[in-house]
């Protein structure tokens, strides 16, 4: 999604923006663009394409001098992707410069009331509007801050804004509704981000903006202040992640990087949870008594998090012993849901800013539901407007493709199941010992999968040149066999689709010709025999089966199949921990033999915060 970064201080601004957006071309772009203020004049220079193409542009931001400016990548949302629709926008007076996140909702009657009064648009973007708009205030007023008030009060949507105006060339201007922000204190100046992956390199001191917030920068420190102008205090944040930790660390791609790390990251996740074998949630709010009490469950997200969550419901079901309906937010907030008080809705997100996501939890609290979420980004607004958070600690996620953040937040999920279950009497004890000691030998049987990559780069080698693919699995397996599909559709460009086993002859075994790829799983060991009959059944109408199964099973499964992919064995509820896996790697190598962008998928954005 689009990016920010803003600096104003005693150095010059534009290699400081440039470098900033580098750090954030992992979100996705289409675009990019800085303004610079220096000598009372303002600078634009911005292009479409990569950010070396605007690099060069400028000579690497030699071309404009100045120690204020703004800086943006553009992911398209109003107007194709081009020259004149990439950020910064500037007003017509040619004074000050915009950039900005989110989608002004109410461009068009604001527009068209500018083109009354004479304004002539360039661009066809929602954010040029806010520019003109500034103008106009500024014109009629006379005084910058004053417009910058009035154009916040015109304005309907979601943003997140950068201000320069040449007339005040030292102080920088930033507001946020529905849009991520954040402010940096360094010591030679003071920036703003919509992440904090762009700063990391020139502070670790960060205060996150709410709605409705206004800040003003200087050189020499930060103003904030609340929708009724009243000054704000905020509460400042240490960012401890390394600078390296959001570099690739010698790994061809950070996709690669981020799979390898999980065994890391799932103990991260679990081992503070996890205390002389209990299940300990320091970090949530619920009482037994309000955890008994719990009504309905519903699990809301998108994309990778939404399979999270339909791996969530086979295990809460099975540990709670009550329904669990797992919905995608972007349906959830149109359906007039029939959640209320007494009702839990466990939001998930990696980015904790997924715009649907975070509608859906709106919808969801305004009812009166409990919102539990499982995030990755600290202080991110879907953290910030939850009841409960439980961070997965997965460290920055750069890979648009999912893959540490879904694995811990797979983590975290059964591990509330555990607990909850414990509370609720309906987990026994074998099962809750079986279900941590599970959890905890995880890391363990991940790096053995991992060891064994070449063998999977191997097997990938041979599915490379199929066009069409199917991943098929029963319970579990079908829950796993979702984001398999999806990881290997978005980043090689295959088209494939998940399917359950049992479904298959209700229409779809139609597709399955001589030669088609499908890659079976069956891990989930209750119904191995199911799964063994799909096989057979797809193999007839002759399919290339690649099957994916637990150790135990490895020679059952390859007197069948050609292509046996076995795995280390755990409690069936864990099985798709370490599924995945392999299947994140399938998907990765199959993208590289393909030469496709990993890390940068065609069309796709790392944190999706538009509808
Ligand atoms: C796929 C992927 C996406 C995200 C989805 C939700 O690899 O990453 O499907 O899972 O966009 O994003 P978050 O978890 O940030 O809300």
């Amino acid at each position: 999604m689009c990016g920010i970064v803003g600096f104003v201080g005693s150095e010059q601004a534009a290699p400081i923006l440039l470098d900033g957006l580098r750090r954030l071309e992992y979100r996705g772009y289409d675009s990019s663009g800085i303004a610079v203020c220096g000598d009372c004049e303002l600078r634009v220079k911005k292009v479409r394409g990569r950010l070396d193409v605007l690099s060069e542009l400028t000579h690497q931001g030699a071309d404009l001098p100045g120690t204020l400016g703004i800086g943006h990548t553009r992911w398209a949302t109003h107007g194709e992707p081009n020259d004149v629709n990439a950020h910064p926008h500037v007003s017509s007076s040619g004074r000050i410069a915009v950039v900005h996140n989110g989608i002004i909702e109410n461009y068009m009657e604001l527009k068209n009331q500018l083109i009354q009064k004479g304004y002539t648009f360039r661009s066809e973007t929602d954010t040029e509007v806010v520019a003109q708009l500034l103008d106009y205030y500024y014109d009629q007023c006379g005084d910058f801050f004053e417009a910058v008030m009035c154009m916040l009060n015109a304005v309907d949507g979601a943003y997140a804004l950068g201000i320069v105006c040449a007339d005040y060339p030292d102080r920088m201007y930033a507001a946020r509704k529905d849009a991520p922000l954040l402010l940096g204190y360094g010591e030679g100046g003071n920036y703003i981000a919509s992440d904090v992956t762009a700063l990391i390199r020139y502070t670790r001191d960060i205060a996150y903006m709410d709605d409705g917030e206004l800040a003003i920068l200087s050189a020499g420190g930060i103003r904030i202040y609340d929708r009724q102008m009243r000054p704000v205090e905020k509460e400042h944040h240490h960012v401890d992640w390394e600078i390296d930790a959001a570099e690739k660390g010698g790994y061809a791609h950070f996709m690669l990087k981020e799979i390898m790390e999980q065994p890391r990251a799932i103990r991260d996740a679990t081992a503070a949870r996890i205390q002389n074998g209990r299940v300990v949630f320091s970090d949530l709010n619920m009482t037994p008594e309000q955890i008994r009490a719990i009504g309905k469950i519903y699990i809301v997200a998108c994309g990778s998090s939404y399979h999270v969550g339909v791996v969530g419901k086979y295990n809460l079901e099975r540990m709670l012993r009550r329904n669990v309906e797992v919905c995608l937010a972007s349906e959830f907030r149109y359906s007039d849901p029939i959640v209320g008080e007494g009702d839990l809705v466990i939001v998930i997100s990696q980015s904790g800013e997924t715009l649907d996501t975070m509608a859906a939890l709106r919808e969801a609290k305004k009812r009166g539901a409990r919102i539990l979420s499982i995030v990755n980004v600290v202080g991110s607004s879907i953290a910030r407007e939850s009841d409960d958070v439980l961070y997965t600690w997965a460290g920055p996620e750069i890979a648009v493709a999912t893959t540490k953040a879904y694995s811990t937040q797979m983590a975290l999920l059964n591990l509330l199941g555990v607990y909850f279950g414990d509370i609720m009497g309906t987990v026994d004890y074998e099962t809750y010992t079986d279900m941590v000691r599970g959890i905890q030998a995880l890391p363990e049987q991940m790096e053995e999968i991992l060891l064994r990559r070449e063998e999977i780069h191997t097997l990938a080698q041979e599915c490379a040149h199929h066009e069409d693919v199917f991943f098929i699995g029963r319970n579990l397996d079908y829950a796993l066999s979702l984001e398999g599909s999806l990881k290997l559709k978005e980043i090689s460009y295959i088209h494939s689709e998940a399917y359950a086993s049992g479904e298959l002859k209700h229409g779809t075994i139609s597709l399955i010709e001589d030669g088609t790829l499908v890659i079976a799983l069956s891990l989930y060991d209750p119904l191995f025999d199911k799964a063994m009959s799909n096989v057979v059944e797809v193999q007839a109408r002759g399919a290339r089966v690649l099957a994916l199964t637990i150790d135990r099973r490895a020679a059952a499964m390859a007197e069948r199949v050609p292509m046996v992919l076995p795995i280390p064995e755990t409690e069936p509820m864990l099985q798709p921990q370490l599924g995945v896996v392999p299947l994140q790697l399938l998907a990765y190598y199959i993208a590289l033999e393909r030469g496709c962008d990993i890390d940068k998928p065609r069309n796709l954005a790392k944190s999706v915060t538009v509808e």
